[in-house]
């Protein structure tokens, strides 16, 4: 392994004329070393490196003399990708092993702990996590008292799996090598790999690119739909863009927002679907829905007035906007523009308001002499189905 290899994460610290398979039994080596006690001080003292402010090179240098070659870049690895786990795996992301493929597909913990509340919720004992990756479902389900059947073709997924269960001392994890295609064509009588209850991640980007076409999805759609009508106690994690029109019957769709953004779109089997759709918002550590047990049609349009909404992405992609508009007294802007408005501002989670001073006709040249006039320094541009893609210049 080279110094250049030291920025990449653990899968990826060998040689590049590596067979894939060679590549993935070689970092599974590296992961069993970094289990051993020797593994956990190489960790440690890269951890220490990285908080110090190290670079690469002189980091390396230093743990390759202080816990040897074999571990030092594994360990440096590691080291990386458990400071950029931090924010979202808090305290867990210095025990946990990640690889950067396995931590750019997780899911959040916080929103894995409340869907496998949810599984459990319905009476659930055993649940198959498919497509386990680095396990964030899998530990959710085990942390929640589920028997948990992690499957994943991946070898270096599995192990990392098999790892961070041990690491966090949870036991009832069983880790499957096997296909979910196959798994979810032959389930039957509501299970699926020996469980009565299942999640499933399928792999949405290939080749570091986002596969928008549900059917280039790793499992397709086709498993999505299968493991829907055949497991009801079930949830599958799909891309937030998800066309209205390919949510199954039955199905409950739910949109997740955090932060103003769309983290997670999931489609709940039709024995935890309790309405047509929902949106999730988390703030603060607490969660607020919003659920229609029917499509509540879209909100009605009026004209610009003392305030302006700007609805949460989650609100907006469950179809849900015209529910909060009503709460708010407030009407669509443009029928096809997701900006709402009212008399009044409004506290509620579910917008951010701003006031209006003046409505002017769409013109970026005049909108800068106007700000201009009116002294104004640093201007944030919100637009929203608009073609413009130039904005006045800060301080103009
Ligand atoms: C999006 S990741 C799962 C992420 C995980 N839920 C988490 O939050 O950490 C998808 C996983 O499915 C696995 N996978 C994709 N197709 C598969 C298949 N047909 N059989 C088994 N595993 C598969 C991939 O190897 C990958 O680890």
């Amino acid at each position: 392994m080279g110094d250049d290899g030291a920025d990449l994460p653990v899968g990826h610290a060998v040689r590049v004329d590596h067979e894939p398979q060679e590549q993935a039994a070689e970092t599974v080596r590296q992961l069993r070393a970094l289990a051993t006690p020797g593994g956990a001080a190489a960790l440690s003292r890269a951890a220490t490196l990285l908080a110090g402010g190290a670079d690469a090179v002189s980091a390396l240098s230093r743990l390759r003399a202080e816990v040897g070659t074999d571990l030092a870049g594994p360990a440096w690895g590691i080291a990386r990708q458990r400071q950029k786990a931090r924010p979202t795996f808090g305290a867990d992301a210095d025990r946990l092993l990640f690889t950067g493929d396995t931590l750019e597909q997780a899911g959040r913990p916080v929103l894995a702990d409340r869907r496998a509340a949810r599984l459990l919720a319905e009476g659930a004992e055993a649940v198959a996590d498919l497509g386990c990756a680095a396990g964030t479902d899998t530990l959710a389900l085990a942390r929640a008292g589920a028997r948990v059947v992690a499957v994943d073709r991946d070898p270096v997924a599995r192990e990392l799996t098999r790892l961070n269960a041990a690491a966090l001392g949870l036991s009832g994890v069983e880790v499957l090598d096997a296909d979910v295609v196959d798994l979810v064509a032959s389930a039957g009588h509501g299970a699926v790999a020996g469980c009565d209850a299942a999640v499933l991640d399928p792999a949405r980007r290939a080749g570091g690119r986002r596969q928008l076409d549900p059917d280039r999805w790793s499992p397709p759609w086709s498993t999505v739909t299968g493991l829907l009508d055949r497991v009801p106690v079930g949830v599958v994690k799909v891309a937030p863009g998800l066309d209205h029109d390919r949510v199954p019957a039955g199905v409950e769709a739910e949109w997740v927002s955090v932060g103003g953004s769309i983290v997670e779109a999931l489609l709940w089997g039709r024995g935890v679907s309790t309405t047509w759709r929902r949106a999730t918002l988390l703030r603060d550590g607490r969660f607020s829905e919003v659920t229609a047990d029917g499509d509540p049609g879209p909100a009605p349009v009026g004209a610009v007035r003392g305030w302006l909404h700007e609805p949460d992405p989650a609100l907006i992609r469950s179809g849900l906007m015209s529910l909060v508009a009503g709460d708010l007294g407030a009407t669509l802007i443009d029928p096809t523009i997701a900006y709402l408005s009212s008399d009044g501002p409004s506290t509620s989670t579910w917008v951010s308001s701003y006031r209006v001073t003046e409505v002017l006709p769409f013109n970026l040249k005049k909108l800068k002499a106007h700000l201009r006039t009116r002294g104004v320094g640093r201007v944030v541009v919100k637009k929203r189905g608009s073609p413009s893609s130039r904005r006045p210049s800060p301080g103009s």
